[in-house]
């Protein structure tokens, strides 16, 4: 079978500098993959390139079985395919129901209510906030709206950059089950996080990415046992 999405030999960067070299990645169908590596290795550039925010100088990136290289950001979205980025990822002095209706308008839903009703079940603490502004939100709360308006779209493939960052360890849980609950839905992930070891124990696939290039991928569970990821990439303990 072929992957959902494929990535070959991807070269992206900033003026004419690479910073991802010669990336290569496979993401099955209803697959939760994760890319993990030390600051600055380029995870958020390769997240970017995939969804067509950063200029690619090299190889393609193909979804669903079509080359998807030559597209832009909202041409992606209609095809299914939505993004929630590191930092700044709701608009602040929208509510929390604003930013939910802004993820609608690159791919309107045929039912957007009836999407917007699912998205509330997956996120029921945002209920009773519809009407805040989402500037006033805890950070936990905030990742919420962002995972929630990324999905009002009704991705096939959703691309998240760090969503556990700064939030507690309690809340990390939180996000993880939500994110296999989403998966639950029909929704492949392709996730950065640098807590890698609990990313990875849900994940199916890990990547590690070094210097902007391929280090080694495996699944979940080989990358949590291999002792030179281990030693370099998560802490050193035993997983
Ligand atoms: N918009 C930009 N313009 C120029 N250089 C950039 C830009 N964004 C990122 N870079 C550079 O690209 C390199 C990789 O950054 P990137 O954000 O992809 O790393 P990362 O692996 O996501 O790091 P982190 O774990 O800190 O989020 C860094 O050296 C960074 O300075
Ligand atoms: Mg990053």
């Amino acid at each position: 079978m072929t992957a959902l999405l494929q990535v070959k030999g991807l070269t992206a960067g900033y003026g004419g500098v690479p910073i991802i070299e010669g990336v290569n990645l496979d993401v099955a169908e209803h697959e939760i993959a994760v890319i993990i590596g030390p600051n600055g290795a380029g995870k958020s550039t390769l997240l970017k390139t995939i969804f067509a925010l950063t200029a690619r100088s090299e190889g393609s990136v193909s979804f669903a079985g079509s080359d998807i290289s030559a597209l832009k950001t909202a041409e992606l979205v209609p095809l299914g395919i939505s993004m929630v980025p590191q930092s700044r990822n709701v608009f602040p002095t929208l509510t929390v129901d604003e930013n939910l209706d802004v993820g609608t308008y690159a791919a309107p839903p045929r039912d957007k209510d009836a999407v917007r009703e699912k998205v509330l079940e997956l996120f029921p603490d945002l209920r009773d906030k519809l009407g805040q502004a989402a500037g006033e939100l805890s950070g936990g709360q905030r990742q919420m709206v962002a995972m929630g308006r990324a999905l009002m779209s009704e991705p096939k493939l959703l691309l998240l950059d760090e969503p556990t960052a700064g939030l507690s360890p309690a809340y990390l849980e939180i996000i993880f089950d939500l994110l296999l609950n989403i998966r639950k839905g029909g929704v492949t992930i392709l996730m950065v996080e640098q807590n890698a070891k609990q990313a990875l124990r849900i994940a199916d696939n890990g990547h590690v990415l070094v210097s902007g290039k391929n280090f080694v991928s495996g699944t979940g569970e080989a990358l949590l046992n291999d002792d030179a990821v281990r030693r370099s990439f998560l802490g050193g303990a035993s997983a």
